[in-house]
C-alpha cells in the first residue's frame, strides 16, 4: 500500500475550455464552428452588446460558412430565472438549433449556457440549480456545440462551467454548476471591450481582483473529505494548477488595471492584458472556488432598492457583480488572514508589487484592495450602494445559504461573522 492517509483527499480536478486569444479572433468564429459540422445556430447576446454590432458581424462571418445563424438579443443584464426561462421558451419555439455563440458579459454566457443544457437535455430550470433551491439534477447527456465570446473582461464565464442567476421571488442569487456547461471554445478578442465604459472596465476588473485572490486564499484541496469519485465537484479548492493561472493574473492586473480603467479607449495593450487576466483568473477559480465576498455578493446584489450604477442600463437598480463582490473583500480578508497569512500576502505583493509593508500584516491585503478601489472609483463600501447597518440582518441569511462557498473559505465562517464582514464594511474608507 502506499501509506497514504484514503480518508483525506488526495486528488483535484482542473479543467478548461481551448482558447482562441487576440485581436480579431471574434472574426474567427465561423470557420472555428464549421468544425463542429452545425447548420443552424443562435447568437444570444443583449441589446446593449448587439447595438454596438459585434453579433451581427459574427453573424454574418457563420454565414459565410453556410451556417444559419439568428441573434437573440433578449439577455437580461443580471439574469434572473424569469429572463431565462424567457430566452430557454424563445430558443425552444423555434426549432432545433445545433450550436450556440454567446457575445457578451457574464450574463449573456451564462443565458446562452441554461438555454443550452434546456435545449439539449430534458426538464426545466429549477431541476437543475443547486440545492436546496433547486435540485442539483445531473444533465443526461451532452450539450450542443458553444462558443463563448466575452465582450467585458471580468466574469470569467467563458472559461468556467457554472451560470449565475437571481430567483426573484426568494431574492436569492443562485446557479447551476456541471462540468458540460463549460463552452465548448472561448474566443477571446480585446478590440471587443476597447469601448467599455470605465464604469464598467473598474467593476468587471474588481471581479477579476476577487476571482484571483479569492482562489488563490481558498481551502487547499487535501484539507476536504475523500470523494468518490461521483461526488467530485467543479470547485475541488485550490491546488497547484489553479494557483498558476490566479498568481500571472494578479500580475496582469497590477500592471493594466488603472491604464484600462483611465485610458482604455485607446490602450490595446491595457485591454489585452485585463481580457488575459479575466481568462486566467477563471481558468483559476473555475477550478478552485471562491468564497467570503463572492457569498456576500449574492444578497447585496440581490436585496438592492435604488441604487443605479452610472454606465450601465439606465432606469434599473442594480449592483454590478463586479461592485457587489469587492465591497466586502477587504474584511473578509482581514477575517480570513490568520487561517494562511503567506498567501494574503503573496496576493498583496503580486497585485500591488510597489506597496509599503505595514506593522500589520493582515492589513497588507485590505490597504491594497481599498487603495485599488479608490483610484477607479468604487463605491465605498456597502453603504455606497444604499445600505446601512440596519440592513445587516436582512443580508446575512442571504449569504449563509451560500454554503458551497463559505466552505471554500480556509475559515468557515458562522453567522456572527458574516454579520461583523458586512458591518464593518458599510464603509471601507
Ligand atoms: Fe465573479
Amino acid at each position: 500500500m502506499t501509506g497514504l492517509d484514503l480518508r483525506e483527499e488526495t486528488i483535484f480536478t482542473w479543467g478548461a475550455p481551448p482558447l482562441k486569444f487576440g485581436a480579431g479572433a471574434a472574426d474567427e468564429v465561423g470557420f472555428e464552428m464549421s468544425a463542429y459540422g452545425v447548420r443552424r445556430v443562435l447568437i444570444v447576446t443583449d441589446s446593449g452588446v448587439n447595438a454596438l454590432g459585434a453579433p451581427a458581424r459574427i453573424a454574418d462571418n457563420l454565414r459565410r460558412y453556410k451556417i444559419e445563424a439568428e441573434i437573440f438579443d433578449g439577455v437580461h443584464v443580471e439574469p434572473t430565472d424569469d429572463s431565462m426561462n424567457k430566452a430557454v421558451e424563445y430558443a425552444r419555439a423555434q426549432g432545433d438549433w445545433d450550436g450556440f455563440v454567446a457575445v457578451g458579459g457574464g450574463s449573456a454566457i451564462d443565458t446562452a449556457k441554461a438555454i443550452n443544457l434546456l435545449t439539449s437535455c430534458s426538464g426545466e430550470l429549477m431541476d437543475y440549480i443547486n440545492k436546496p433551491i433547486g435540485n442539483a439534477r445531473v444533465p443526461d447527456g451532452a450539450l450542443k456545440p458553444m462558443i463563448a465570446i466575452p465582450t467585458t473582461a471580468g466574469t470569467g464565464s467563458e472559461s468556467t462551467a457554472m451560470c449565475v442567476l437571481d430567483i426573484l421571488s426568494m431574492k436569492v442569487k443562485t446557479g447551476i454548476s456541471h462540468w458540460r456547461l463549460r463552452p465548448t471554445l472561448a474566443v477571446i478578442d480585446p478590440l471587443l471591450t476597447m469601448t467599455l465604459p470605465p464604469t464598467v472596465t473598474a467593476a468587471s476588473g474588481m471581479d477579476i481582483v476577487c476571482h484571483a485572490v479569492e482562489s488563490y486564499t481558498a481551502r487547499w484541496y487535501t484539507t476536504f473529505d475523500r470523494k468518490q469519485p461521483e461526488q467530485r465537484v467543479t470547485y475541488c479548492g485550490s491546488n497547484p494548477v489553479s494557483d498558476l493561472w490566479c498568481e500571472r493574473a494578479m500580475e496582469l492586473l497590477a500592471r493594466s488595471f488603472r491604464t484600462a480603467v483611465h485610458k482604455g479607449a485607446e490602450d490595446v495593450e491595457a485591454r489585452s492584458d485585463m481580457m488575459m487576466a479575466a481568462t486566467f483568473a477563471g481558468m483559476g477559480f473555475g477550478n478552485s472556488g471562491v468564497h467570503i465576498p463572492h457569498a456576500n455578493a449574492y444578497p447585496i446584489a440581490g436585496m438592492v432598492r435604488d441604487y443605479v450604477p452610472a454606465g450601465y442600463p439606465p432606469d434599473e437598480p442594480m449592483v454590478p457583480h463586479g461592485q457587489s463582490v469587492s465591497l466586502t473583500a477587504p474584511q473578509a480578508f482581514r477575517f480570513s488572514f490568520e487561517s494562511a497569512p503567506e498567501r494574503h500576502l503573496r496576493a498583496a505583493a503580486l497585485l500591488d508589487p510597489g506597496a509599503e509593508t505595514l506593522n500589520d500584516a493582515s492589513e497588507q491585503l485590505p490597504s491594497v484592495l481599498i487603495k485599488l478601489m479608490r483610484d477607479i472609483d468604487i463605491p465605498n463600501g456597502i453603504g455606497g450602494v444604499g445600505y446601512s447597518e440596519s440592513d445587516v440582518p436582512d443580508l446575512v441569511p442571504g449569504t449563509m445559504k451560500q454554503q458551497r462557498l463559505l466552505a471554500t473559505c480556509p475559515k468557515t465562517p458562522t453567522e456572527e461573522d458574516i454579520a461583523d464582514i458586512l458591518t464593518k464594511s458599510v464603509q471601507n474608507w
